[in-house]
């Protein structure tokens, strides 16, 4: 095997293997979906018993039979954009509610977003100083910026200094001002400090944070302290602790019982429901260094070369066959960056073997690109 194990047990090691070597003997490169994954997680969410309701942040997956299973689990959906809440639209019944959390959007994406169904969320003075009539009448969401940023990376971050998200604290006054002013009532409240977090006390704390505010102010029903729930991607990193988030979260919903809690997770539902198969296409030798060639790269899967992700890689040909040496796992694309995992422990390749690419099924293919023309990487998903 890849001989860089993670501790938490993973679908496609344990049964699935022969199916996914058959996928890929089809067609390779190809991101692959295991909805009982994506289920399974979903239940675990579920039992948080302080969650009053969980939305889907579809911007991680927008697969529509990923959709569809998580409304059958009975989440709600947040959208960022009028491609996601039209893509949403299609895939859900209409019962299922939705929230418009756009960022630095025009006005026209607001007007699109006013015409379905979704709670809207506004982030900025701007729309409710210069765009106030189109809100009229309506229940909005806030989101501001308590100051501070969270994640497994700088650039997943969405709090604090050098930030773009959220309102300032400083110009609350100045926002309800406005929203008065054009007869538009703050609803709820909504922080997310970053994504691929792995403290469970943190959302504690901004649901506190929140709900002072929302004693200031008056009007607030829900109180949105947003996703970032990260998995753990490095070998022996822990996982994020959903025991203990249930006792934090409890506690405080029980200091303020009169909010209702809402959270919108995206990775800890679908990250670990995909993989990427890619194939092997060549390897060289160049000096000390030893490269295992790929027949896709950062147009697939940009996470290793933006964020330095660490994604687990395994032969899944060779999976039983000792480690011989390191490898720098790359794809085809003319950048140095294009590297999907470097320094990876994996048995002596072949041509055409088969390579696992792990944790591919939350920003994946939705972050894919076209770049150099390597054409669109396919979807595969498995019901059970
Ligand atoms: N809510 C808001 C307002 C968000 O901005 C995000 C993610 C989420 C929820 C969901 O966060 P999650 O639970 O998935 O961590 N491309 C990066 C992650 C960017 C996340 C952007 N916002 C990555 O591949 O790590």
């Amino acid at each position: 095997g890849s001989g860089e194990a993670l501790a938490q047990p993973s679908w496609w090691r344990d049964g699935e293997r022969q199916r996914l070597l058959a996928i890929a003997a089809e067609a390779t490169p190809r991101y692959v979906y295991h909805l009982p994954t994506v289920r399974a997680q979903a239940r675990e969410l579920k039992s948080l018993a302080a969650v009053d309701r969980l939305h889907y942040a579809v911007k991680a997956n927008t697969h529509p039979a990923i959709l569809r299973a998580l409304a059958a689990e009975g989440y709600a959906f947040e959208c960022v954009s009028p491609g996601e809440l039209e893509a949403v639209s299609v895939a859900v019944p209409a019962s299922v509610p939705l929230l418009f959390t756009p960022n630095f959007a025009s006005r026209e994406d607001f007007e699109r977003g006013l015409a379905t169904r979704a709670t809207i969320t506004l982030d900025a003075l701007h729309p409710i100083e210069h765009w106030g009539e189109l809100f009229r009448g309506r229940e909005i969401v806030l989101r501001v910026d308590l100051g501070r940023g969270l994640g497994h990376h700088e650039k997943v971050r969405t709090g604090g200094s050098g930030s773009k998200f959220g309102l300032p604290l400083e110009q609350l006054d100045a926002f309800l001002r406005h929203a008065d002013a054009h007869g538009v009532t703050v609803r709820g409240l909504h922080a997310h400090l970053g994504s691929g977090v792995l403290d469970a006390g943190h959302w504690g704390e901004v649901f506190g944070q929140l709900a002072s505010l929302a004693e200031r102010i008056g009007s607030i029903a829900f109180l949105n302290i947003g996703g970032g729930l990260g998995v753990p991607s490095h070998p022996g990193e822990a996982k994020l602790d959903i025991a203990a988030l249930d006792a934090v979260l409890r506690q405080v919903k029980a200091a303020y019982p009169h909010y209702q809690l809402w959270m919108e997770p995206g990775r800890y539902l679908v990250a670990d429901a995909g993989v990427l198969l890619a194939r092997v296409t060549q390897t060289k030798g160049k000096g000390s260094w030893r490269y295992l060639g790929v027949d896709t790269g950062m147009n697939s899967l940009i996470r290793p070369a933006l964020y330095d992700a660490w994604h687990e890689i395994a032969n899944l040909t060779r999976l039983d066959e000792p480690a011989t040496g390191l490898f720098q796992v790359v794809g085809p694309i003319c950048e140095s960056g294009d590297v999907l995992g470097s320094d990876r422990r994996l048995p002596e390749p072949q041509e055409g073997d088969v390579i696992l690419i792990a944790q591919a099924g939350a920003y994946g293919k939705v972050m894919s690109s076209p770049y150099n023309l390597r054409g669109e990487t396919e979807e595969v998903v498995l019901d059970a």
